[in-house]
């Protein structure tokens, strides 16, 4: 049974994704692999050390990913996002922890990719990031201008986010005030500072909402509703799209 959800003409919705809502797509989930990538704990590919240890591997297991993410298709959650945004215009943003690219398919666009974007490629030494469809199975490559080694535009494990991606959030907290209602959908609340997105929203008077299949129960209870089911049928019946 869905909480009905009341939003008013000044309701201002944040929504937070993370693998959960990509799950139905065919993507699997960081913890649902049980952490572990051909035997080795994620951590070592997705960390600026396992990347200095072995750039190949790290590129053949991004490679892989983007193979993945290539060949699927954003679900009814994805696109029931994509139809609230619509509704709502500037009284919506969404961040996801996705990098598969599913959200902005879809039609999202307030959307902020705080950890990162697969189909990117940058220069570790000089350039912007750049979309970038190739894999990379064989070599690592090289940036063209300055020949440093090129990395997926990934956050990886014991980087920061990008300033700018957590103050457009933050601000958008701050003015939503007690209008805002936040979502976390399909995220496990394992890693910051995306966990602590629920506790700024609190800390404003918003009401906080997730949607989890199977939530932990530390995370949930820092909620004021908690919709347990796949984000595929959830979405588009809570938002009526
Ligand atoms: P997790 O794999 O930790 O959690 C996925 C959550 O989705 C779990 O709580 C599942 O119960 C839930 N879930 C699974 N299928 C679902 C469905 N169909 N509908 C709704 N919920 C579903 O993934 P994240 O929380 O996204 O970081 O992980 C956070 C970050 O840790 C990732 O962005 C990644 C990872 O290591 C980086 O790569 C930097």
């Amino acid at each position: 049974m869905i909480p009905p959800l009341h939003l008013t003409g000044s309701s201002k919705v944040l929504v937070l994704t993370g693998a959960g809502v990509s799950a139905e797509s065919g993507v699997p989930t960081f913890r649902g692999i049980g952490g572990l990538w051909e035997g080795r704990r994620v951590e070592e590919v997705a960390s600026p050390e396992g990347f200095d240890a072995d750039p190949k591997l790290v590129w053949r297991f991004y490679s892989l990913r983007r193979e993945g993410a290539a060949k699927v298709a954003p679900n009814p959650g994805h696109h029931a996002l994509a139809r609230l945004e619509e509704r709502l215009g500037d009284r919506f943003l969404l961040a996801t922890q996705n990098v598969d690219g599913l959200h902005a398919r879809s039609g999202s666009r307030r959307l902020v990719a705080i950890h990162g974007e697969l189909f990117e490629t940058r220069c570790e030494a000089c350039s912007k990031p750049f979309h970038d469809e190739q894999t990379y199975f064989d070599d690592v490559p090289r940036c063209p201008t300055c020949a440093a080694r090129l990395r997926p535009n990934i956050v990886w494990f014991g980087e920061m986010l990008d300033p700018a991606h957590l103050s457009r959030i933050g601000r958008f907290i701050e003015t939503a005030g007690r209008d805002l209602v936040f979502f976390a959908v399909g995220t496990s609340g394992q890693v910051y500072p995306a966990a602590g997105f629920v506790d700024a929203a609190r800390e404003v008077g918003g009401q906080c909402w997730l949607v989890d299949v199977d939530p932990s129960e530390a995370y949930a209870a820092r909620f004021d509703h908690v919709v347990r089911g796949p984000s595929g049928s959830v979405l588009p019946a809570l938002f009526g799209v």
